[in-house]
């Protein structure tokens, strides 16, 4: 009898799934999905993006695929991108609920905010703000620089060492959005500030590693005590930590006149009180947090595969240095302004973004109402999943798509240009709003490094690795860079042995 009714309880749950995990009618194709896991047996947890790669060379430029008993469209290639973020734009402009990364955030501040008056209220404000920036005395520019000048003494004492760069691009990328948020930088020993880019470090590799995956699509498991509960935890001290910061600048604010975004923001509220406002001070701590945590790790791993290519393509820096020198000339330091004047530097930068491919899967997206793509159905609440590494490495757009080389944004004449399919930053209404404060960044801590330093590879390095380690961020494997004031004798070991990118 027991097992009768064991066996009744089984054919149940089987038929439960495979209803659920039927695909709708004349939506994309895609492999056929096993109960309760779906398709995720079928991807390699720690890297999907060659398995995606390969479903979408099988199945089509547009596939579906089954995360649980979950559907979701992965979207390869930039024809049909740009159909889907671009042309039917507000279609695909939401965000999914019930993943990790809304379970953290509640769906509030940014990133994970659905499409709605919320997210864009908050979306125009931080993007008006941070144009602005140049609040107070100091511009954007002279923020960066501020904190180039942190990087280069740490750099100039390991001169003629080797040193991991981890670290310390994370603290300066780190910094720099501090300082635009709560108003001033920490000092890279203090120890809540190691222990906050240390989190969201990790918290990065949490949430799109595979435990990130298996948060998202077995819900049944979320109240165990594996690895996600550490990111919940983590998520939350940061947060309490930022709030107390919130609580010191109501005491010390003057209204009307901020000193950073906090004191925008607290404005902000004042001036929304009356009229049922979107801004509220739980809000501010999820707005605030999407701005440290997206603008941190971001930065950090463009830079380090930046310096990864840099140091394995020694004649790639010396034209950059050549062309830095000759265009800065006495200049004391390098402006935002000069990257005009540098076509060479600019298509190395956007060679080195083109290959960090630092959100490989951008953020997800999900369909705020039924809608269409190259002519399959997608019903309103799919999730969908924007391949962005497909583009950046798509055959038919690129000159030399599988290699280093900043030709790829240069004309015969030498030219920068960028080509339509360079999108890390992704394109439509959801596209990265810390685009301008990013690229600003790059260019002046590259352009600032490149003229004091050469950077060689450890003579004891090995053979460099350029294989990604997969995460919300994608970062290059932990190197070694090689660090020698230029113009000075010290050791050195320089390779220039080229790679494949993937
Ligand atoms: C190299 C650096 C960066 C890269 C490659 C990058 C890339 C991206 C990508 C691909 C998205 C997802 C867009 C989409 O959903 O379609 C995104 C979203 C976002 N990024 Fe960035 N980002 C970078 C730096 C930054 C910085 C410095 C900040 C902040 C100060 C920032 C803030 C954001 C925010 C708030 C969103 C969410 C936008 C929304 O949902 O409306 N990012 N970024």
């Amino acid at each position: 009898m027991l097992g009768s009714l064991l066996l009744l309880w089984i054919s149940f749950c089987l038929l439960f799934f495979l209803i659920k995990t039927r695909r709708p009618k004349n939506f994309p194709p895609g492999p056929r999905p096993f109960p309760i896991f779906g398709n995720l047996l079928q991807l390699n947890l720690e890297n999907p993006i060659s398995d995606l790669n390969k479903l979408s060379e099988r199945y089509g430029k547009v596939f579906s695929f089954f995360f649980g008993g979950r559907p979701a469209v992965i979207i390869s290639g930039l024809q049909p991108m740009k159909e889907a973020l671009v042309t039917k734009s507000v279609d695909f402009a939401g965000r999914p609920n019930g993943l990790l990364l809304t379970h953290l955030t509640q769906g509030k501040g940014v990133i994970m905010a659905d499409y709605g008056a919320s997210w864009r209220e908050h979306r125009r404000f931080a993007l008006m703000t941070m144009k602005n920036f140049g609040l107070g005395k100091q511009s954007m520019e002279e923020r960066i620089l501020g904190e180039i000048s942190h990087v280069s003494s740490i750099l100039e004492r390991n001169h003629g060492k080797c040193i991991d760069p981890q670290t310390l691009f994370h603290n300066a990328a780190c910094d720099i959005i501090c300082v635009i948020l709560f108003g001033h930088r920490y000092d890279y020993e203090d120890s809540f500030f190691q222990a906050m880019v240390t989190m969201m470090a990790e918290n990065s590799k949490i949430a799109n590693g595979p435990w990130g995956m298996i948060y998202d699509t077995l819900p049944l498991l979320r109240s165990l005590p594996l690895p996600f509960q550490k990111a919940i935890n983590d998520y939350n001290t940061v947060k309490l930590h930022t709030l107390g910061i919130v609580e010191q600048h109501k005491k010390t604010r003057v209204p009307g006149e901020p000193r950073d975004i906090i004191d925008c923001y607290l404005d902000e509220i004042e001036k929304r009180n009356q009229n049922g406002s979107l801004f509220d001070e739980d809000q501010m701590a999820s707005f605030l947090l999407d701005l440290l945590f997206a603008g941190t790790d971001t930065t950090s791993n463009t830079l380090r595969t930046s310096f990864l290519y840099l140091m394995t393509h020694p004649e790639v820096q010396e034209r950059c240095q050549k062309e830095i020198d000759e265009v800065l000339g006495e200049k004391l330091e390098a402006s935002f302004e000069d990257r005009h004047r540098m076509p060479y530097t600019q298509a190395m930068i956007h060679e080195a973004q083109r290959v960090a491919n630092t959100l490989p899967l951008s953020v997800f997206h999900c369909t705020i109402k039924d809608t269409e793509l190259m002519g399959y159905k997608i019903p309103k609440g799919t999730l969908i999943i924007p391949n962005l590494s497909s583009v950046l490495n798509e055959e038919s757009q690129w000159k030399f798509p599988h290699d280093f080389n900043p030709s790829n944004f240069l004309n015969d004449e030498g030219e920068f240009v960028k080509p339509e399919a360079f999108i890390p930053f992704s394109v439509g209404p959801r596209m990265c709003l810390g685009e301008g404060l990013a690229r600003m960044e790059l260019f002046l801590i590259l352009v600032t490094l490149l003229r004091r330093f050469h950077f060689f590879w450890p003579e004891d390095g090995g053979v460099p690795d350029y294989t990604p380690v997969f995460g919300v961020t994608q970062a290059p494997k932990p190197y070694r860079l090689g660090v020698r004031l230029r113009g000075r004798q010290g050791c050195d070991g320089t390779v220039g042995t080229k790679q494949r990118v993937n």
